[in-house]
């Protein structure tokens, strides 16, 4: 899969105006990501957008959380757990030498978790 920019579509939605706004976010501190690699800049530079897209992750999950933990969310416990099991990820993603082959990765790290674990709270917020 080539990816030379996460772009935002319908699919992403969760219906759920502050939080569709932190994924989208999230989408374009990604993209600096994904542009990072590509231009070469070298893994500090790349470690640099991670930092920025780590900070930013950590406190989305949190608004994320409170939020489904206010409408009882029944599934939130293992939605954490999730949460961490991406954070732990994204660490260890920062700790390896990296170039364009993180891209995938890195789309499947949140892109994939947006359209299928997130997507599943949606009903909460109609
Ligand atoms: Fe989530």
């Amino acid at each position: 899969m080539v990816i030379h920019a996460i772009k935002w579509s319908d699919e992403m939605t969760v219906g759920m105006p502050a939080l569709d706004e932190d994924h989208r976010r999230l989408v374009v501190l990604m993209n600096k990501v994904i542009a990072a690699c590509y231009a070469g800049v070298g893994n500090a530079m790349i470690n640099t957008a991670m930092n920025e897209l780590e900070a930013y992750t950590k406190e989305h999950f949190v608004r994320e959380e409170c939020l489904l933990e206010a409408k009882n969310d029944p599934n939130l416990a293992a939605h954490k757990q999730q949460h961490q099991e991406l954070i732990s990820q994204l660490a260890e993603m920062k700790s390896q030498k990296h170039g364009t082959e993180i891209i995938p990765i890195l789309y499947r790290w949140l892109v994939v978790h947006i359209m299928e674990t997130d997507r599943g709270y949606s009903h909460l917020f109609r």
